[in-house]
């Protein structure tokens, strides 16, 4: 032992070198405890927006962002927002811990907004609903809650495709998914039939998570007579439906309309679960404003769940924060604030729909002959364009325009400067 120490003094005098003593003793190699750590695969959208940062090209689009842009290419707050947000630094108020539910102000406002002022379920109490981390946070606990305390089949069936989150949600929790029919990529609209064939597979007692309005990644919604048929057929198969309503407002302007599929559900004696999310729809991204409602039988019954997602929101995050929840139940809860949010979103779901005409008028009156009605047939921030990964590439590599391989593209990031740009990129490499 004395040799060894003797060995490395004189080294370390001699190099006057930190590093020798690692490499004299290992010790660096064996003093983390994360060797065993692997290199993880990067986000694929935070991937493309790195490369397109690092692109100097003057005319370059970023289209793989999922955050809404003015027509300056800007982030948006919202009218509404900064108003509420005056509101409330005026009341001076204190930074104790939210309840750890979240403030019963906030979450019955958005139990509201989503199932209706006068829905029956919020009059009879039959809901559980709490402040989550945003929509991620309300998935994250809504399938947590169900490995633990949901007794029949534990496997979730998604739409194919989904949003990237959801899978990997399910695999973080040891929860098997699978996926039912969704996406026609012959008419880039939605396959019904093979839905509702899917569906009738499915085993009784499945979660099946639905895509309450604006689908990501495929901006493909079921008509309302769809979300009928839908309804029966899972009812019939006595599925569990899990509604991830990450839009509301943002697919077609209203409120009210974006939250039909989940009031026929209601209305059709389905008992659901709920993730809302603030992000798009008031434009609070960062701020980790969202919801998680688990419709029960009855109100005893809410009371018990409410007891048991309680304890599992405590020992993950003890309490949700404020700032962003005071915001939205500021506005939900003063009706000029609201009336001036539902113009807002209008505002904002109103500037896609249009980048949506201009940008397959463009692609038409360039003369492509391929078949775009889906661009303004699809809704919401996504487009499903149906360009190939080649196509993509040559977007990126020729005309650097950025967006995911599938074809995906964020409306938002259009804008009416760079929209007849992009049009005819998109005919060219598809001509
Ligand atoms: C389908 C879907 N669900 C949930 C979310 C959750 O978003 P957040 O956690 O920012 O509310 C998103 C965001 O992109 C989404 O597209």
């Amino acid at each position: 032992m004395t040799q060894v120490l003797k060995k490395l003094t004189v080294q370390v005098l001699k190099n006057n070198n930190v590093e020798n003593i690692f490499a004299i003793t290992g010790v660096r190699a064996n003093s983390t405890w994360w060797s065993n750590v692997q290199m993880g695969p990067p986000d694929v959208i935070l991937g493309i927006t790195e490369a397109y940062k690092k692109d100097s090209n003057p005319k370059k689009v970023n289209l793989g962002v999922g955050a809404y842009r003015d027509d300056d290419g800007k982030p948006f707050v919202l009218p509404s927002v900064r108003k509420a947000e005056e509101v409330i630094y005026k009341k001076a108020l204190n930074h104790e811990y939210a309840p750890i539910g979240g403030e019963a102000s906030y979450t019955d406002a958005v139990a509201k907004l989503a199932f209706g002022e006068d829905s029956p379920v919020l009059k009879g109490k039959i809901n559980c609903t709490v402040q989550t981390l945003s929509g991620t946070g309300a998935l994250r606990l809504g399938f947590e809650f169900i490995t633990k305390h949901y007794a029949k089949a534990k496997e979730v069936w998604m739409p194919s495709p989904t949003w990237g989150n959801h899978p990997q949600i399910c695999n973080t929790l040891n929860l098997p998914h699978k996926k039912y029919r969704y996406f026609d990529p012959k008419t880039n609209g939605f396959d019904l039939k093979g839905a509702l064939e899917d569906i009738c597979k499915i085993p009784e007692g499945a979660i099946i998570l639905l895509h309450a309005c604006a689908h990501n990644p495929t901006g493909v919604d079921p008509r309302p007579s769809d979300w009928e048929q839908l309804s029966a057929a899972i009812k019939q198969r006595k599925l569990f439906p899990f509604f991830d309503m990450a839009y509301q407002g943002f697919a077609t302007g209203s409120v009210d309309n974006d939250a039909l599929a989940v009031r026929l559900f209601v209305k059709d004696g389905h008992q659901v679960t709920l993730a809302q999310s603030f992000a798009k729809n008031m434009g609070l991204y960062g701020e980790r404003a969202g919801a998680l409602t688990f419709l029960c039988g009855d109100e005893q019954s809410a009371a018990k769940v409410m007891s048991q997602v309680k304890i599992m929101i405590r020992t993950m995050y003890s309490n949700p924060p404020l700032y962003g929840a005071r915001i939205v139940q500021e506005i939900l809860n003063t009706p000029e604030l609201k009336k001036q949010w539902l113009s807002d979103v209008k505002l904002m779901a109103d500037r896609i729909i249009s980048m949506r005409k201009q940008l397959r008028a463009g692609i038409e009156g360039a003369g492509n002959r391929n078949k775009w009605n889906h661009i303004t047939d699809q809704i919401g921030m996504f487009c499903f364009t149906g360009l190939k990964p080649e196509q993509v590439e040559r977007l990126t590599k020729e005309f650097h325009i950025y967006l995911t391989k599938d074809g995906r593209i964020s409306v938002a990031g259009i804008s009416s400067k760079n929209v007849q740009y992009i049009a005819e990129a998109i005919h060219k490499v598809t001509s």
